[in-house]
């Protein structure tokens, strides 16, 4: 399973590729909002990373980026997206599980430029993402768990209904909004291709009291042990 940062803060996105490794991005228009920075200031500086790092390229390192939301006409979000992706070639465009979304990202696949459906919250739509040949699905488990539903099924029944059709692994189930560790082990678990989650979801999932426990018991038996 991959593990991407959901984040559009470079500082962010670099702390996690050094530390992590991590294996892709995927930004949304809150993230952008909360960078400060203009749109496209932001996508020009993840462009930049890419370029910098040596990893060019969406098979390489997949940068999630989604059009304006507002639009819901199918030939103004494919002439965004193919905007936005000629920028970039790790650029994989964002479009929401609409039905003009749909139509859009599968007329933008159609002419190569990759995508991804997200706010995904069923596996029919699910289903008409990979039918339609996207890149990436983003079932978003945070916020169903949020509303008191066991995201567990959802993201097993999306597994087994894409290898049912030969869908797994063409088109790559993403587990968004993902708070935990526990939901982490969860998606791997499942079989989902890859998990996106912020920084600190990260830190707090690596992070364990008895490691710190263990780690000051052997620093005391060092302590009182001769080396030669
Ligand atoms: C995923 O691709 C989304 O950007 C993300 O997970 C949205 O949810 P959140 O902002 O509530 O985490």
């Amino acid at each position: 399973m991959k593990y991407f940062l959901d984040s559009a803060k470079i500082d962010e996105i670099r702390e996690a590729y050094d530390t992590f490794g991590i294996d892709g991005v995927t930004t949304n228009p809150n993230h952008i909002m909360n960078s400060g920075k203009p749109f496209f200031t932001v996508i020009g500086e993840l462009a930049s990373f890419v370029r910098e790092k040596g990893i060019e390229g969406w098979q390489r390192f997949p940068v999630s980026v989604e059009i304006d939301p507002h639009l819901n006409d199918a030939d103004e979000m494919v002439r965004m997206g193919a905007e936005i992706a000629a920028k970039c070639p790790n650029f994989v465009i964002k479009i929401p599980c609409t039905l003009a979304g749909i139509t859009a990202a599968r007329r933008l696949e159609q002419k190569g430029v990759r995508t991804n459906l997200t706010l995904v919250f069923s596996g029919s739509q699910a289903l008409i993402a990979a039918k339609n040949g996207s890149l990436f699905v983003s079932p978003f488990l945070g916020w169903k768990e949020n509303s008191g539903e066991d995201p567990r099924d959802y993201i097993r029944d999306i597994v087994t209904a894409y290898r049912n059709f030969g869908f797994y692994g063409k088109t790559e189930i993403i587990c968004a909004a993902v708070r935990t560790g526990k939901q982490f082990v969860d998606c791997a678990v499942a079989g989902a291709d890859i998990v996106t989650a912020g920084l600190q979801v990260f830190k707090d999932s690596f992070y364990h009291p008895f490691t710190d426990y263990g780690l000051a018991k052997f620093q005391a038996a060092w302590d009182n042990t001769v080396t030669e």
